[in-house]
């Protein structure tokens, strides 16, 4: 394990600001990003692509194996990196509130999650690595330098969510949408393997009456602290 390369992680529940913040530190620092929620969401798209049934696991391993899956950069600082599987852009179909439900129930069946474990360590590299999503502090990255678990009141992360897709021009309902994070929550809070908690040495910040900003300038205040 090479623990000369920082690996800042970020895990929370939806809607927390996870990827902003990812995003943010990581142009500021230079460093790499995995999104590691966007690797079950490909999972899903390819699975439903391929006509593949969501209990059929050694179907979902082996294709999680052989997942054609990358990160392209846009040069857009505020939506920095495109996801494409295969030879598709993606970006757009995995961030459907849909295709996050099918990304949670996938990332319950623990040979799955391990079978790309490799995929997401092959993130770390020179000079650093923020990585964003449920377990990074917890067990991909357990040596990670510097662990952040953000949250927010499921009420606050339902608006983010909603006005978000908006952007995007994703048409949801809010009480909808609200409905599915608490369900999506509870789902990954409530799974046997690596389930969503803060990791022990977890800097925890509820961002429910921050601003982003605000958010962000204090993560930056850690990180600089532990890393320099
Ligand atoms: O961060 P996201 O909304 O893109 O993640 C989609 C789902 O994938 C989330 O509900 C749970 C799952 N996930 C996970 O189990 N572990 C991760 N490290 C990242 C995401």
């Amino acid at each position: 394990m090479n623990n000369s390369i920082p690996v800042v992680s970020i895990d929370g529940p939806s809607g927390a600001g996870k990827g902003v913040i990812t995003q943010r530190l990581a142009s500021l620092k230079g460093y790499h990003i995995l999104d590691s929620g966007a690797i079950y969401r490909v999972i899903g798209l390819a699975a439903r692509k391929d006509g593949l049934d969501f209990k059929n696991q050694s179907g979902l391993v082996e294709l999680a194996q052989g997942l054609d899956i990358s990160f392209r950069g846009t040069g857009d600082s505020e939506n920095p990196l495109s996801v494409w599987l295969r030879d598709q852009d993606v970006t757009r179909e995995v961030r459907t509130n849909e295709a996050g439900v099918d990304a949670s129930k996938l990332a319950s069946i623990s040979e799955l999650r391990l079978a790309i474990r490799s995929l997401q360590r092959s993130f770390k590299r020179s000079p650093g690595l923020v990585a964003d999503g449920r377990d990074m502090g917890t067990v991909v990255f357990d040596e990670a330098q510097v662990k952040f678990f953000l949250t927010a009141s499921p009420e606050a992360r339902a608006e983010r969510r909603y006005k978000q897709l908006k952007d995007k021009g994703i048409d949801v309902s809010l009480p909808d949408l609200f409905l599915s994070i608490q369900n999506r929550d509870l789902s990954d809070m409530e799974r046997e393997i690596a389930p969503l908690e803060p990791a022990r040495d977890a800097v925890i910040i509820d961002s429910t009456a921050m601003t982003i900003d605000e958010v962000f300038y204090f993560v930056l205040s850690v990180v600089e602290e532990k890393l320099g």
